[in-house]
């Protein structure tokens, strides 16, 4: 084994070869088109499309597919009735995880069709929606709702789960978090799923198994954690003080730091723009202080940037969405990206199958069982005594 292609974490490693995401320092390319101008002048559903298809769908083409995601995001009985009998204090990302594995069971595509694969991906974006509005819904004692005609896939999120049609800028604010969250080539998630795919196994494993990734509080979980942080003070003052404390016992901030984003998140900044409309119709100026002045201390004497999970931390609180929800909705929004590197792992793929530098004991000899003494008299005593007490 070549030992010097050894990198912690694969950090700076190429992994592979993608035509969906393009990740750089100060540039960020769904197929080609830079991520300001995607999130300015493109809707969710015309990125999910662009990610699936490679283009960008023309008036009829993106007809379609919100029609067709309109219909694939009725949850069967199946699924309905497994969603009842998790336990409501469950993870809300362990409950995603269990119910899309279930949903699995239940899918209605028709696999002799052409493009049957294309059509699980928006199967699945349909339904990971519908699921995480149906848990909300069922966690605070209420019925799922029906999918209502005619609302985009954002308000449609905001609708099923809180059972009100949003305002315009609650479903562009919700929209341009999915946009934003949509595809990030190489993430842990994306990775994951795309190994799952190279064993030739099948979508919906991968998903599952990039759901689970996203859950760590380094990936997905962050934008929870956010919230919590911004809420825990009264005062911008003291998290001021709070950063610098935390900073000096060497401790991360949530919301702060990206693998591949040493000056700043562009989608972050993006976000953050859009925000100020929202927090003064919700009265958050305070919070606003807390917000600018822990991003103040992190970037002005850290020169650690924020990450898209800060200011979407922030804009879910404001659109009223519970804490649980949040990593979810970054669910949600990436499953476009997740299934559009699914179908490129497939088209090309090649088993990943990497090494690892092994760090534990040399060649020893092995002890026959009957002659294997003293270890639980040595390393557990305790036990031992109360295996026989
Ligand atoms: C995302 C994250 C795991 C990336 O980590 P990474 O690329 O491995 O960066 P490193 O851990 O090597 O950090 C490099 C330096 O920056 C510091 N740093 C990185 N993120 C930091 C943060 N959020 N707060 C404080 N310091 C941070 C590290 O302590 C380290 O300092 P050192 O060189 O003095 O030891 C990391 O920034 C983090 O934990 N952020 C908080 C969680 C988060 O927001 N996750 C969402 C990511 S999109």
């Amino acid at each position: 084994m070549n030992q010097e292609t050894f990198k912690p974490g694969l950090e700076g490693v190429v992994a592979g070869e993608s035509a969906i995401a393009c990740v750089e320092q100060d540039d960020l390319l769904y197929r080609g088109y830079a991520i300001a101008d995607l999130a300015a002048h493109a809707t969710f559903e015309e990125v999910a499309y662009l990610l699936l298809y490679g283009e960008l769908p023309n008036r009829e083409q993106l007809e379609w597919f919100k029609a067709d995601l309109f219909h694939l995001r009725s949850l069967s009985a199946g699924v309905l009735d497994a969603l009842r009998l998790i336990p409501p204090e469950a993870d809300a990302m362990d409950t995603l995880r269990t119910i899309v594995s279930m949903a699995g069971h239940f899918d209605p595509i028709n696999y002799a069709e052409p493009d049957a694969i294309r059509r699980r991906s928006l199967w699945l974006i349909a339904q990971i929606a519908g699921i995480i509005a149906a848990r909300n819904r069922l966690q605070n004692g209420q019925e799922p709702l029906p999918p209502k005609p005619g609302l985009s896939h954002a308000a449609q999120l905001l609708y099923q789960s809180l059972g009100v049609e949003p305002a315009p800028v609650e479903t562009r604010l919700l929209d341009l978090t999915l946009i934003l969250y949509a595809e990030h080539e190489f993430n842990a998630s994306t990775f994951t799923a795309r190994v799952i795919c190279s064993t030739q196994s099948d979508m919906v494993s991968a998903v599952v198994g990039a759901i689970g990734a996203l859950k760590g509080p380094l990936h997905g979980g962050a934008n929870e954690g956010v919230t919590k942080l911004l809420t825990r003070f009264d005062s911008a003052d003291e998290a001021r003080t709070w950063v610098r404390e935390s900073l000096a016992r060497h401790e991360n901030v949530v919301g702060f730091g990206h693998r591949v984003y040493k000056n700043g998140d562009h989608r972050a900044t993006i976000l953050e723009r859009e925000l100020h409309p929202m927090v003064e119709a919700r009265g958050a100026t305070g919070l606003m202080a807390i917000y600018d002045g822990i991003r103040d201390v992190m970037e002005n004497e850290k020169k650690i940037y924020m990450n898209l999970d800060y200011p979407s931390g922030l804009t879910y609180y404001l659109l009223g969405l519970p804490i649980e929800m949040y990593t979810p909705i970054f669910a949600a929004a990436r499953i476009s990206g997740w299934c559009a590197h699914c179908m490129e792992q497939r088209n090309n793929n090649r088993l990943y199958r990497p090494l690892s530098r092994y760090t534990g004991p040399a060649h020893r000899v092995l002890v026959p069982l009957e002659s294997r003494t003293g270890w639980l008299e040595r390393a557990v005593p305790d036990f031992s005594q109360a295996l026989h007490g």
